[in-house]
């Protein structure tokens, strides 16, 4: 392994290497999203970007047996799942996944500072962030509109839910931003299962394959930088404290979303979570991402 880019997610980094990291990032943030548009919680590139891709459709040569089991699982899981195709599982997972996203993202967009009252660069991270994720929600939305199921909603949680997802922008970064990092660990680990199962369950589907494909490496390279950039908001004792929350954290998110634990080897991708360390990052994701300057060997 003497060869490796990359060193470990977790390992250690100074405070002033901390901060030259953050202003690091908001140079590259700038520019890797373009311009910000507040009003409508987008981002000039990645908005020309789904539009190119709206403009140039593809589609199934087979369309999906059953898109009604799409329908009737992709909120709640009423059917047995093992009774469910593979293809099934795998777009009503994504839609459970992008849709804690989506409520997680709508109750912090109003809580934290917009870019007018956004007076440090951390601010202002958070900021583009956010509104990055927001357009992740609208490319997995496109995702699934490729796929055929054009009848896609995307339905809120009980209002009682909407609310505690609403409370943990509120909570103090020292107990939210290893949870916060670790989240998007689990979102990139989740990403490379699920860029595999693609390539897997559509090999005869070769235009939708790769149109998914290029839809999620716009989510993968974004949440590559995000698990940095989270991870630049800890210290020595809370980067210690995330390395340990992975196993829970993972368990706990995907008991929610049963589609996971039969597609995919959760013990395993705990195991890539722990070990992560961008090395398994190909080099034209990295080459669009960033890394912190002390996870570079
Ligand atoms: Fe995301
Ligand atoms: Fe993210």
């Amino acid at each position: 392994m003497g060869s490796a880019k990359f060193l470990s997610v977790f390992s250690p980094a100074s405070k002033q290497q901390r901060q030259d990291n953050f202003e690091n990032y908001w140079e590259f943030t700038q520019q890797h999203g373009g311009q910000l548009f507040e009003d409508n919680k987008d981002l000039a590139k990645k908005r020309a970007k789904l539009a190119h891709f709206k403009a140039n459709p593809v589609s199934l040569r087979t369309p999906l047996a059953d898109p009604d089991a799409f329908y009737r699982n992709c909120v709640d899981m009423k059917d047995d799942p093992q009774s469910l195709d593979k293809i099934t599982l795998m777009l009503t997972g994504m839609y459970k996944f992008a849709r804690h996203e989506w409520v997680g993202i709508k109750g912090a967009w109003d809580v934290v500072p917009n870019m007018a009252n956004s007076h440090t660069v951390e601010d202002k991270i958070s900021r583009v962030h956010l509104a990055e994720e927001f357009c992740h929600w609208r490319l997995f939305d496109e995702m699934l509109r490729t796929c055929g199921l054009e009848k896609v909603e995307w339905v809120p949680l009980s209002p009682g839910k909407e609310w505690i997802y609403e409370q943990f922008p509120k909570v103090p970064g020292f107990l939210m931003d290893s949870p916060a990092f670790v989240t998007e660990l689990m979102g990139v680990t989740y990403y490379f299962y699920l860029d595999r199962l693609i390539d897997e369950l559509l090999v005869d589907e070769p235009e939708v394959r790769i149109r998914l494909k290029e839809l999620l490496d716009e989510i993968t390279i974004d949440e590559i930088a995000h698990v940095g950039q989270r991870r630049n908001f800890i210290g020595p004792v809370g980067i210690k404290v995330s390395k340990m929350l992975v196993k829970p954290f993972y368990k706990l998110f995907f008991a929610d979303i049963p589609e996971v634990g039969i597609l995919f080897d959760i013990d395993q991708m705990i195991k890539d979570g722990e070990a992560f360390d961008f090395n398994e990052v190909p080099d034209y994701m990295v080459e669009r991402s960033w890394i912190p300057s002390y996870c570079k060997a």
